[in-house]
């Protein structure tokens, strides 16, 4: 499968107007990409923009599909052909327990698992037709197995893993490459709120070398830091009533 590079066209991260996604947007424009980069907030798009002349803002909700659409063609009509996608917009609503609110289920998998298929859906029909492209989901390594709080945000990220294997399958034959992203703890603003111990955190510009080092590689499963990400997969290769067991005492320290 062909590697893409800025020769190819233009890359394009979703929720990139903070943490991971601007730092990598900084990161694929030091290594020579023109980037496109979408969030809600217009403000913090421009101040990521403004830190490199190849960062370009569109304002977009990965939950409106229709403005996915148009922000996907507003970007190849300014920027040409988007060669690269990283659908790596996403929420961590902690699951709140005894109340159990659905809303924060629905909220997640709405931002997390529906606002990356509207991704998808803007883009795969574009780059099978032109034979060649890659698109990267962020996921988590709160993905592999359940985790402390995680009962509705590990469950989008666990979706994602299963969609993009099964992508990747499908669009194999079509030159289209499907990637995974799996960050252990990152210093974010998403996490700056968290109260609960976060093993082996890296920051977002060491997360964005090793998440672009991982594209420039076609890698499909893209998984860090690499102590934390094989600690925890190994522990989701013992018996399940092992796993539950284990992770929850590991989590609680
Ligand atoms: N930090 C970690 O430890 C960690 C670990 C594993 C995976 N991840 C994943 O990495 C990704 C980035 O997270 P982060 O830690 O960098 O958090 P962050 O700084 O809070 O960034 C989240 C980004 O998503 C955007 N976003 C949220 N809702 C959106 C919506 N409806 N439409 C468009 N954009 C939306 C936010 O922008 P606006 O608010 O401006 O829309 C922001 O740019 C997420 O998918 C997260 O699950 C993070």
């Amino acid at each position: 499968m062909e590697i893409m590079t800025p020769q190819h066209g233009c890359a394009w991260i979703t929720g990139a107007s903070s943490g991971i996604g601007a730092a990598l947007a900084e990161e694929l424009a030091r290594r020579g990409w023109q980037v496109a980069i979408s969030a809600r907030r217009d403000s913090e798009l421009q101040a990521v923009a403004a830190t490199h002349a190849n960062i370009h803002g569109f304002v977009c909700d990965v939950t409106d599909r229709a403005a996915m659409a148009q922000t996907v063609a507003d970007i190849e009509a300014q920027l040409g052909p988007i060669a690269l996608g990283v659908m790596n917009a996403g929420i961590y609503l902690p699951t709140a327990l005894p109340e159990f609110d659905p809303t924060a289920f629905d909220r997640t998998f709405e931002v997390n698992l529906t606002g990356t298929v509207n991704g998808l859906a803007a883009l795969v029909p574009l780059m099978v037709t032109r034979g060649e492209g890659h698109i990267s989901l962020v996921s988590s390594v709160a993905g592999y197995g359940g985790l402390v709080t995680s009962a509705a945000y590990g469950a989008s990220k666990a979706a994602l893993f299963n969609m993009g294997e099964s992508l990747a399958m499908d669009l194999k034959p079509s030159g289209v490459h499907v990637s995974m992203i799996a960050p252990g703890f990152v210093k974010t603003p998403a996490t700056d709120v968290n109260a609960f111990p976060m093993p082996f955190i890296i920051d977002a510009d060491e997360a964005a070398r090793r998440i672009a080092n991982g594209l420039a590689k076609n890698r499909t499963h893209i998984s860090f830091p690499r102590r934390f990400a094989w600690f925890l997969r190994v522990l989701n290769v013992l018996p399940r009533s092992t796993y539950v067991k284990l992770a929850g005492r590991f989590m609680k320290r």
